[in-house]
């Protein structure tokens, strides 16, 4: 079972390129983008693709959407970074606007979403010494197994992937895992006074867009509320309205302490990242305490006004949700014997492949690309479907039928 594909001379020469003078820190498809619009990217020899991807969820908005890349372009053209040794008057009004749209009282603008996760970890903890009265150096916080938050050093000590791990020792101490979607085990673990803070993420993507059941917000809401725990939401790839809500928590109408976005917050354009909670515990952080050079600056601040007012402008939320149903049951009319699982909310899927090969899901992403898709396996058997949230009724139908197409592929092993 092969997915064979001749590399152009011109693709051959941009792989070359990354393999002789970039770290190997990522394996990606050999497969050169050179522009992109909407759901489309072009690659180097003019071949067109749907993007199935959308960078992790980073472009949520579609590529390069006209409205955010005019902000992008006005303001890159006016002022682009001052430092927070000084005011500019971008800032003010954008976190106006996003705790307004979020309905938090305060936001810590960062730029990459990792460094958000950080910024949420070091505020849950002052937050546990200076309110909740927890002993110095005693705070905990609990995470879930199979978590994904990014790859900085305090972020991958709670990592239970050895991938992530392996020779990075030794880790910061404080955290607690347990199972994801275990209530159960949740309430064990908060029963301990030093808890400040439980972190997740509503549905865990990078661990293969794992979806708890219902009432699984709910339950840690209250959870949360009970213990006097920080309900931490790592919404930084499922918000945004990737999974058919703004914020997949939206979905139980549940609303966590603290509000941790990224990707989509800058439509593709840019690092951008927040922080939102309020005010007992964002002020907990005082003058010098934290910080970013870049974070809150002015170009990120007007590329995120527009990002956002655009996700609500062309209702994208409503779009994630039907397009996500549709594409489930197109897929699971395919009825297909290497598909074991569909899963997923609003656009934000994956099919788990059932193989004897272990290869199969690269096989099979290697195909999808000689077809026009571009998806990416996670964890070995698992392939992530996440189009542009603009997708439409047409495109999905034809996306299946390319999937479909190239699933014959895997008949051949
Ligand atoms: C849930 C979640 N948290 C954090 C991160 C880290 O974001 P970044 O790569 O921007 O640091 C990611 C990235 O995939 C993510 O999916």
């Amino acid at each position: 079972m092969q997915a064979t594909s001749l590399l152009s001379a011109n693709t051959q020469y941009f792989l070359d390129l990354e393999e002789n003078h970039g770290a190997h820190n990522y394996h990606p498809l050999p497969v050169v983008i050179k522009k992109a619009s909407g759901v489309y990217f072009h690659d180097v020899d003019d071949k067109r693709y749907y993007d199935f991807l959308s960078g992790y969820s980073a472009v949520n908005q579609g590529h390069c959407h006209p409205a955010i890349i005019d902000a992008l372009v006005q303001q890159a053209q006016t002022l682009t970074l001052t430092s927070r040794a000084f005011y500019n008057d971008q800032l003010g009004e954008y976190e106006k606007f996003i705790t307004g749209y979020f309905g938090y009282d305060k936001v810590l603008p960062m730029n990459t979403g990792v460094e958000a996760v950080e910024t949420a970890l070091k505020l849950s903890r002052k937050w546990g010494y200076e309110v909740k009265g927890i002993e110095a150096d005693k705070a905990k916080i609990v995470v879930c197994k199979q978590n994904f938050h990014g790859r900085t050093l305090g972020v991958i000590s709670y990592s239970t992937d050895p991938t992530a791990t392996n020779n990075y020792g030794p880790f910061l101490a404080g955290f607690e895992s347990i199972p994801f979607n275990d209530i159960p085990a949740l309430k064990t673990a908060l029963q301990d006074n030093n808890v400040a803070a439980f972190l997740f993420e509503p549905i865990q993507g990078e661990a293969g867009v794992v979806v708890p059941d219902n009432g699984y917000y709910a339950g840690v809401r209250a959870l949360c509320n009970t213990y006097n725990v920080l309900m931490v939401a790592d919404e930084i790839q499922s918000g945004l309205c990737r999974t058919g809500t703004v914020l997949a928590c939206d979905a139980e109408d549940v609303r966590p302490d603290i509000l941790i976005l990224g990707k989509a917050l800058s439509g593709g354009v840019l690092p951008v990242s927040a922080v939102l909670a309020d005010d007992e515990i964002m002020l907990t952080i005082q003058p010098g305490e934290h910080g970013s050079t870049y974070g809150g600056n002015p170009l990120a601040c007007k590329v995120a006004i527009a990002a956002l007012k655009v996700l609500k402008d062309e209702k994208m939320a409503e779009n994630a949700a039907t397009m996500g149903e549709f594409f489930r049951s197109e897929l699971k009319n395919l009825e297909s014997p290497f598909i074991e699982t569909i899963r997923g909310r609003g656009l934000l899927n994956a099919i788990v492949i059932k193989h004897s090969d272990p290869e199969a899901a690269w096989t099979l992403c290697m195909e999808l690309k000689e077809n026009g898709l571009l998806a990416k396996p996670t964890h070995g058997d698992k392939i992530r479907f996440a189009p542009p949230l603009i997708i439409t009724k047409e495109q999905i139908s034809e996306c299946v039928q390319i999937i479909a197409k190239s699933l014959e592929v895997l008949q051949k092993g």
